[in-house]
């Protein structure tokens, strides 16, 4: 078996494997990195890391339209069965669901997780990252998050073919921290995320894969729109 992983920019990946995608963190319509028009992407399921716009992002809509299972912590599941998504699966972090075509488990990020409407915060739970098993290979995404102590044993109690990233500083774990997370996790493959999306976010991500390789690690810059086979 074997499974692709596309970027979609900013946060967004879609995994792909035996004729079946997952997409995590459909921030498109919004995205000035995307390549693809909401209207163009099918999918079976939709992953949300967090409630933020640039990650929960076109989630509810792609859902709607595909008929795709909706993942997400219990609050942003909830959230989004309200605003109208038939199919949801509420979970929390340590919890691992097998979906006939992939298998999800929801990891710990150190991050927030909010909706801002014009005169409220609405906190909706704590974030979340993903380990996403297709076709015999995992996909590890970090979710917005700095760096902790936790990614080590993440890295250490599962094989993870490929692991995306924050690199952009700011919000998330910048790149100096970036290329530790990577060491920690010991993915077979490193591919950087969550940069130059808005100037606040601002990195290098040659820099990022020319510092993983200096400590041996495989590196890849995905451009929007690019897909791998997973190692
Ligand atoms: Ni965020
Ligand atoms: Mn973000």
């Amino acid at each position: 078996m074997s499974a692709a992983v596309k970027y979609h920019g900013h946060a967004c990946f879609s995994m792909a494997a035996g004729g079946r995608r997952v997409i995590i963190d459909p921030f498109i319509s919004e995205n000035p990195g995307a390549v693809e028009t909401l209207e163009e992407i099918e999918v079976d399921a939709v992953l949300v890391t967090h409630a933020h716009s640039d990650h929960l992002g076109d989630g509810i809509e792609l859902a709607k339209r595909t008929g795709a299972v909706l993942i997400a912590t219990y609050e942003i599941a909830l959230y989004c069965q309200r605003a109208g998504v038939e199919d949801v699966y509420p979970m929390h972090i340590g919890g691992a669901v097998d979906l006939d075509f992939a298998r999800v488990k929801l990891t710990v990020a150190h991050h927030s997780s909010s909706i801002v409407t014009d005169d409220e915060i609405h906190m909706l739970g704590a974030p979340c990252g993903f380990l996403v098993t297709m076709g015999e290979r995992t996909f590890y995404h970090t979710g917005d998050t700095g760096l902790c102590a936790d990614l080590e044993l993440i890295g250490r109690l599962n094989e993870i073919n490929a692991a995306a990233i924050p690199i952009g500083d700011t919000f998330t774990m910048g790149l100096e921290d970036g290329i530790t997370a990577a060491k920690m996790i010991g993915a077979s493959l490193n591919i950087p995320m969550h940069y130059n999306t808005f100037p606040v976010i601002a990195a290098d991500p040659c820099e990022f894969v020319r510092r993983a390789e200096a400590e041996g690690l495989r590196a890849q810059v995905l451009e929007p729109g690019e897909e791998t086979e997973l190692p």
